[in-house]
C-alpha cells in the first residue's frame, strides 16, 4: 500500500476567458503555454467592443454578463483578459462568483522597478486611465509621478479588424502620442490586451519618435502564472491526457463567421518576435 496519498482527482471542466473583443486571445496565448493540459472556452464581446469608450457602470454590466455567459457553459475558473473589465467589475465579479477569478492588469510594476532616468509610458484604454482601481495601483508604485498614462481610443478598433500594421497604427499613434514625440522613456506598458498584437507598430514608432530604451511590457505572463497556481491551489487541474487538452472554444455576441478567423489569426500570432 502506499503510504504517501497522490491526488487522484481532477476536473475537466474547462477554464472561461473573456475580453470586449479579440485582445484576451494575447492573454490566453500565455495561458495555453502556462497550462498546455487544459481546456478553455473563449467569450470576446466582440458585439460591445470596445468597452474603453464607455462609462464604468456599462462596463459593469457587460463584464457581468459575458461572466454568466460562460459561467452557463460550466467552466471551473473565469479569466478576466481585460484591463478595463478589470477595473470596472472584478471587486463585482469576485464577490458574486463562486469559481476563483483572475484578471489582467497594466504591468507598471515591473516597469516601474527598472532603473533609468525617463518615465514609463502607460498606455491602455480611455477608461482604464481614469478608473479608481487602476489609480490606486499608479499610487502604489515608487514613484507614481513617473507614469505617464495615455488613453488611446482608436487602436482597439483597429485590431478588432485584425489591422496590427505600422500604416494602420502610426496615424493613431501620431494623433495620441504626439504631444510625447522627443521624451525619454524607459518602458512602455501596453495596459490592454490587444496592444500586444500591435507591439512590433507600437516598438517602432517610439523608436522613430521618441527616445530611451522603451521597453514594452504586458501583464500576461503574470496572469497566466497566477492562474496556474490558483488551478494548483484549488485542486482544479485537468486530468493527465485529457482529450481536450489543448482545446479552445470561441463564442462571440458578434458575427462567429467574420469574428472567429480573426480570433484564430491572432491566437497564433507569436508576440514580440
Ligand atoms: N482588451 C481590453 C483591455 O485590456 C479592452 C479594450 C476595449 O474594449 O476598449 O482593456
Amino acid at each position: 500500500m502506499n503510504d504517501n496519498p497522490v491526488k487522484t482527482e481532477y476536473d475537466d471542466r474547462p477554464i472561461g476567458v473573456f475580453d470586449s473583443g479579440f485582445g484576451g486571445a494575447s492573454t490566453l496565448r500565455n495561458i495555453l503555454a502556462e497550462l498546455p493540459g487544459e481546456s478553455f472556452i473563449y467569450y470576446g464581446d466582440n458585439k460591445n467592443a470596445p468597452y474603453g469608450d464607455r462609462p464604468e457602470e456599462e462596463i459593469l454590466r457587460l463584464s457581468e454578463h459575458a461572466a454568466e455567459f460562460l459561467l452557463g457553459h460550466g467552466v471551473k475558473a473565469l479569466v478576466v483578459a481585460c484591463n478595463t473589465a478589470t477595473s470596472a467589475s472584478i471587486n463585482a465579479l469576485r464577490r458574486k462568483l463562486d469559481v476563483p477569478v483572475v484578471s489582467v492588469e497594466p504591468a507598471i510594476k515591473p516597469a516601474c522597478e527598472a532603473p533609468g532616468e525617463g518615465q514609463v509610458l502607460m498606455l491602455a484604454t480611455a477608461a482604464t486611465t481614469k478608473l479608481a482601481r487602476y489609480r490606486a495601483l499608479q499610487q502604489r508604485m515608487p514613484d507614481p509621478a513617473r507614469v505617464v498614462n495615455v488613453g488611446c481610443p482608436g487602436l482597439v478598433e483597429l485590431i478588432e479588424r485584425g489591422e496590427t500594421g505600422c500604416e494602420a497604427v502610426f496615424p493613431v499613434l501620431d494623433m495620441r502620442l504626439g504631444s510625447l514625440k522627443g521624451r525619454l522613456f524607459d518602458g512602455i506598458v501596453l495596459g490592454c490586451t490587444h496592444f500586444p498584437f500591435a507591439a512590433p507598430a507600437i516598438k517602432s514608432w517610439a523608436e522613430q519618435n521618441l527616445t530611451g530604451r522603451c521597453r514594452l511590457y504586458d501583464g500576461n505572463a503574470g496572469t497566466a502564472r497566477q492562474l496556474k497556481r490558483v488551478i494548483l491551489k484549488n485542486g482544479l487541474c485537468a486530468a493527465p491526457g485529457s482529450p481536450e487538452a489543448g482545446r479552445v472554444s470561441f463564442f462571440t455576441s458578434g458575427d462567429p463567421i467574420v469574428c472567429e478567423p480573426i480570433f484564430r489569426r491572432l491566437l497564433n500570432t507569436p508576440i514580440y518576435e
